[in-house]
């Protein structure tokens, strides 16, 4: 691949990565069920989404996420990512099957605006939910 396709390449998927939570939240039940999941729109994971559904605690600056969901070599939380307001990237936290599914994350001084928040299970694909700081 020639430098100038790998950064094109790079750069659409960082920004499709971005996008998603958004459009997510602006169209829930249309074109992206089964593709990205939340608690109104689990799709067909509709029987297990309170194990998937990332749960999100704000204290001042401090925000934890926890997904409730068990942690086996088969089955397990991959990882956490937290996105600001405007699609601004925060953080990312991955997981191996030994790990518990919370993360930490620490957000800007005053920052006040939505969070979306995603949580990748291994068999049960990408979760996201979005609060208000
Ligand atoms: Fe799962």
């Amino acid at each position: 691949m020639q430098r100038r396709t790998f950064v094109t390449t790079a750069l659409a998927g960082a920004a499709s990565t971005v996008a998603l939570p958004r459009l997510a939240q602006a169209a829930p039940g249309e074109e992206w069920t089964n593709v990205v999941f939340t608690e109104s729109d689990p799709g067909h994971w509709k029987d297990v989404e309170k194990l998937h559904v990332p749960q999100v605690k704000i204290d001042g600056r401090k925000l934890t996420v926890t997904t409730p969901h068990p942690m086996s070599e088969a089955h397990y939380i991959v990882s956490h990512t937290v996105v600001l307001e405007g699609g601004k990237f925060l953080d990312r936290k991955t997981f191996n099957w030994k790990d518990q599914p919370t993360s930490e994350h620490t957000l800007p001084d005053g920052y006040k605006g939505k969070v979306t928040v995603t949580s990748t299970c291994n068999l049960h694909d990408w979760w996201v939910k979005s609060v208000t700081a």
